[in-house]
């Protein structure tokens, strides 16, 4: 593969290259079936070119192919966010937007919380991985490879060490960590918000331990 107009920022995993994919399978240039366990990095739910997912598109790109939303709202978004909104399962009316990224998505919710608490630190956890952009990078709980030889970075922002059965951090060592921030490095009165995957991937798989979640007040 001929890789001279791809910036070198960018490694790649496999040295394939692909061409197409059904369902749980991809195929290479040269004809070469794989199955495919990442998945677009795990947000591939349906496979490659679920029939129903290619109609859908195939069906508003006959219709309306872009419009900025902020210039006039349009359809699919209103029905989307009602459907995405009904789904997190709260108990009290939300609302949302919507972003290109993940990252985007991060750096926004820094923003509101900056605003809605006028305070500015923010609490993350060792491993965690949040984005490439500049507020995110702090937040990623690894130095190498995102955190290298960019400077400063926004902040201020703390890391706590990730409580999971599968890293054998215990709910208690986290715990200890957090009393340790409070009374060592930053006033609690001058948190602005905590950031934690659930599940984090970026981090080695690790499932967050429930008790810590419960007793930080992440989890009601
Ligand atoms: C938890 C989490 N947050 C943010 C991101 C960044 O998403 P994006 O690459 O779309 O900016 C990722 C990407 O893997 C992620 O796993």
């Amino acid at each position: 593969m001929s890789r001279e107009t791809i910036s070198q920022s960018i490694s790649f995993v496999h040295p394939i290259h692909l061409s197409h994919g059904n369902n749980a399978e991809v195929w290479d240039t040269s004809g070469k079936r794989y199955i495919d366990f990442v998945g677009g990095i795990g947000v591939l739910n349906l496979g490659h070119c679920h029939p129903a997912v290619v109609e859908a598109i195939r069906e508003q790109a006959t219709r309306l192919t872009h419009y900025a939303f902020n210039a006039a709202p349009h359809t699919p978004y209103i029905e989307l966010m009602g459907r995405l909104t009904a789904f997190i399962p709260v108990g009290y009316p939300i609302s949302g937007m919507l972003t290109n990224s993940g990252a985007e998505a991060a750096e926004n919710a820094l923003k509101i919380v900056r605003g809605a608490t006028g305070r500015t630190a923010v609490i993350a956890f060792d491993g965690g991985f949040h984005g490439r952009t500049l507020a995110t990078l702090n937040l990623n709980g690894k130095v190498a490879p995102y955190k290298q030889k960019v400077g400063v970075l926004p902040g201020p922002v703390y890391h706590l060490p990730y409580p999971s059965a599968d890293n054998g951090v215990t709910c208690v060592e986290a715990l200890k960590a957090m009393d340790r921030l409070f009374s060592v490095e930053i006033d609690i009165n001058d948190v602005a918000c905590f950031i934690i995957e659930p599940v984090q991937g970026e981090g080695g798989f690790l499932a967050l331990n429930i008790e810590f979640a419960q007793a930080a007040g992440l989890l009601r």
